[in-house]
């Protein structure tokens, strides 16, 4: 099977992001019979974010996550979306069958041009060109959070219009893979983690702005020596994502028999953090530094991107009366 998933240049990745989208992605590239496609949807970003620079060390962040996590790129595809300049050729004919309610109606579209000043047209068809991603590699499963369900919806239709319109199946038709048991991962106040809401936790910063983030981690007023309950509790729930069972138990105990603070609780997350990821930490530190392989890794995975999407681009083309 073919698995394809995006992830926008929109900040730094954050823990919510690692464990919601980019470990189980992983997780999935490694079957052998899946190949993976993974980019970064830095097209998208303009949405939002205007600055040059800004936008580019944010794709070096997202990138080196992939690679922190153990993305095997030379076994798959990985790549930046503006790289492979098919995919907004293709956003265009997409454009061109998607009727217009289908974008007014969408939920995000709703939900972020009620929230954001700048309502720009790229907001409106954003779908479109998400569906573009998609359909340009032929993607039979797109992993992604339940935020994403309808425009997978949408993606499936607008392919749908175009193979009726050509008499061909010429798109094909992906499913979504939303994991319904995968948990929203609580950020430093308790709401969901996100960029937006300046909460997350962002695990590739140096051990003591790590420490002042976690020092931060909203708890109740409970007194060192009182039991404390672990299960409303975000340091421990943060704890027991990243812990092992065992020490999961062993500070469920501690909380529940007293004598034992949120300090102690914050200073065993801040260790299990940077024991965890010991690994993805330096990979990460690699990459962000050194920006001539981490530019290698990605100019080798758009040259194979690129292959799959001018096939794709050139049946397009052909149906719809534009040449090879
Ligand atoms: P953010 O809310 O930080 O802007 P995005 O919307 O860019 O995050 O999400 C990128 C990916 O990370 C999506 O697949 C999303 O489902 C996942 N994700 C984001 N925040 C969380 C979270 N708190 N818990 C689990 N998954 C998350
Ligand atoms: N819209 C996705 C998000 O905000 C990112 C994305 C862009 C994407 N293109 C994609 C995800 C194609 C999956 C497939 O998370």
């Amino acid at each position: 099977m073919r698995v394809l998933t995006g992830i926008q240049s929109s900040g730094r990745p954050h823990l919510g992001n690692i464990l919601g989208a980019i470990q189980p992605a992983i997780e999935l590239s490694r079957d052998p019979d899946n190949d993976s496609f993974f980019f970064i949807a830095d097209l998208h970003s303009l949405i939002t974010i205007k600055d040059g620079n800004l936008r580019e060390e944010y794709v070096r962040a997202i990138a080196s996550t992939w690679l922190a996590f153990g993305f095997d790129t030379d076994r798959n595809v990985f790549w930046r979306q503006s790289r492979v300049p098919e995919h907004t050729e293709m956003a265009w004919y997409l454009n061109c069958f998607t009727p217009y309610p289908m974008l007014a109606n969408a939920h995000s579209f709703k939900d972020k041009s009620e929230k954001l000043s700048d309502v720009n047209a790229g907001l409106f068809t954003y779908p479109v060109l998400q569906a573009a991603d998609i359909l340009l590699y032929d993607a039979n499963i797109v992993p992604v959070g339940k935020d994403q369900k309808q425009h997978l919806e949408m993606t499936k239709d607008i392919a749908a219009a175009v193979n009726a319109q050509v008499g061909s199946e010429i798109l094909v038709l992906p499913e979504s893979r939303i994991d319904e048991k995968l948990m929203v991962i609580p950020g430093i106040d308790g709401q969901k983690m996100s960029k937006s809401y300046g909460n997350y936790l962002d695990i590739f910063v140096g051990e003591k702005d790590l420490m002042k983030v976690v020092k931060k981690i909203l708890s109740d007023s409970t007194a060192l020596e009182d039991p404390k309950n672990p299960d409303i509790d975000i340091t421990y729930q943060l704890y027991s994502l990243i812990a092992t069972d065992e020490q999961t138990a062993e500070m469920r105990g501690n909380y529940e028999r007293g004598g034992y603070g949120y300090g102690h609780a914050k200073k065993a997350l801040h260790e299990v953090i940077l024991q965890k990821f010991k690994e993805p930490r330096e990979v990460f530190d690699y990459y962000m530094n050194d920006r001539k392989a981490l530019e290698t890794k990605l100019e080798e995975g758009e040259e194979k991107a690129r292959v799959v999407a001018r096939q794709t681009i050139s049946r397009m083309r052909q149906a719809l009366g534009y040449g090879a």
